[in-house]
């Protein structure tokens, strides 16, 4: 178990004494000058911290970290935890392809879920040798085994299986529970195992669960993961050895304060797994997303304008909706700091974009330092599902990307172009 240590749980801090916010030493003002704004700014240096607290608390215990990558897909990123010995988690060929473009050599350490794949999905993933399907239905077994059969290669697979538990977290993003659209029951898998007994295009690799997502307890990952360990003893009775055990991502951060205990946390979940699964001898996979990126991105806005309508005030920024969706869409919090040191004075704000939807708020009725045009702002803990959600609506462009490692920066996304958004028109 690694040590209860006192960092900071984000990576953009102001020098002691106070002064401008920076992402480790790399300044939030020069980035935003040099590369525009919005601009995303993530810490290099904690995505690979974060990896390897989940390494260090599996131990001696074999396991896989496959990052959850729709949480953000930027290739360097990717790139950066290959280097470091990860498995991805992806769900679409253009996922695939994407691992594929920035890190060929971990093609073996993927896995493949998703309720929808598509036969060129699946032929495309048995072409590179993945490690895994996790499928998630009968039908898609079925498709599986003649797409292996017609490629004369052996596809391993893990079902998902759905454990009904439920974990507290928003309905949009929870997907445990048996009405859920995700897996498939226990009872309906110990069946669907057996039937694949004796084909020779599938091997049963493994079992994976995944109960949804920013859930901060351990308690219903250890709960989920008893259902599956008894799954996995009543295979093994039927004569089925599953060689790994995938635990699913779904790990959660404080989105409303700094500094809790990082690494206790990651412990704990990995404790909750793996004891419930001693007297399982296989790997042990999980597939976490947000708990590696989420607090190591920003996403810096310069304020536009501010306005007031009757009793209230408005920040109007150069970021939307359509670069961070969270709060709009999961009613979620992100807290926003000014860059520049902040004055004493604050007032009760919300803060929107230029988008022309009333849902394009990045925080509402939200108590803010006093802040004028022109000024910065940094929306924290934006790295997990903020670039990777993003949109072109009102004809927006995407914005650009930089990865901060040590004192240096790098662009790993450039800022879309006019030419770029029509490029696939046909006037
Ligand atoms: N594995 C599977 C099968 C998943 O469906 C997901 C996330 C993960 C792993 C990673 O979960 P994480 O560790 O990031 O919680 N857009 C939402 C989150 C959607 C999560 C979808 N599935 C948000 O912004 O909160």
């Amino acid at each position: 178990v690694p040590q209860k240590t006192k960092m900071e749980s984000r990576p953009f801090v102001r020098p002691e004494g106070g002064g401008s916010l920076g992402c480790g030493k790399v300044s939030l003002e020069k980035l935003a000058k040099k590369y525009g704004t919005p601009l995303y700014v993530d810490s290099a240096d904690q995505i690979v911290e974060r990896y390897r607290l989940f390494k260090a608390a599996f131990g001696e215990r074999e396991s896989l970290v496959c990052y959850a990558m729709k949480a953000n897909s930027a290739q360097a990123i990717l790139k950066l935890l290959a280097d470091e010995g990860a498995g991805f988690d992806i769900v679409s060929g253009g996922e695939l392809e994407r691992v594929l473009r920035a890190a060929p050599e971990a093609a073996g350490r993927i896995v493949f879920s998703g309720v929808g794949k598509t036969a060129a999905e699946i032929d495309r993933a048995l072409e590179v040798g993945i490690l895994e399907f996790n499928v998630e239905s009968a039908d898609e077994l079925e498709l599986l085994a003649q797409r292996a059969k017609k490629a004369k290669k052996v596809a391993r697979f893990a079902l998902r299986v759905n454990p009904d538990v439920l974990a507290a977290t928003h309905p949009y993003i929870s997907t445990g529970l048996k009405e859920h659209k995700f897996g498939v029951s226990i009872k309906e898998a110990l069946e669907l195992y057996k039937s694949t007994v004796g084909n020779k295009w599938l091997e049963a690799h493994g079992v994976s669960v995944h109960i949804g997502s920013q859930i901060t307890e351990a308690t219903p990952f250890g709960a989920a993961m008893q259902r599956i360990a008894a799954l996995v003893k009543q295979l093994e009775r039927a004569g089925i050895k599953l060689k790994s055990v995938d635990a699913g991502g779904g790990l959660g951060i404080d989105y409303e304060k700094d500094g809790f205990d990082v690494a206790g946390r990651v412990a704990s979940f990995v404790a909750a797994i793996t004891e419930a699964l001693t007297d399982f001898d296989g790997r042990v996979m999980i597939e976490p997303g947000r708990f590696l990126v989420a607090q190591a991105g920003a996403l810096v806005t310069r304020v536009v304008r501010v306005k007031k309508n009757g009793r209230k005030s408005f920040v109007v920024v150069d970021a939307a909706m359509t670069e961070l969706i969270r709060p709009a869409l999961y009613e979620a919090y992100h807290e926003i700091q000014p860059v520049a040191a902040p004055r004493a004075e604050k007032i009760k704000v919300d803060v929107v974009g230029p988008v022309c939807e009333s849902g394009d708020f990045l925080a509402q009725d939200r108590k803010l330092p006093v802040v004028e045009a022109g000024e910065l702002l940094a929306v924290l803990d934006a790295g997990a599902y903020g670039m990777a959600q993003s949109s072109n609506y009102n004809s927006r462009l995407k914005v650009a990307e930089v990865l901060v490692q040590g004192n240096k920066e790098r662009l790993i996304r450039r800022r879309e172009t006019m030419d770029d958004l029509l490029a696939t028109e046909i006037l």
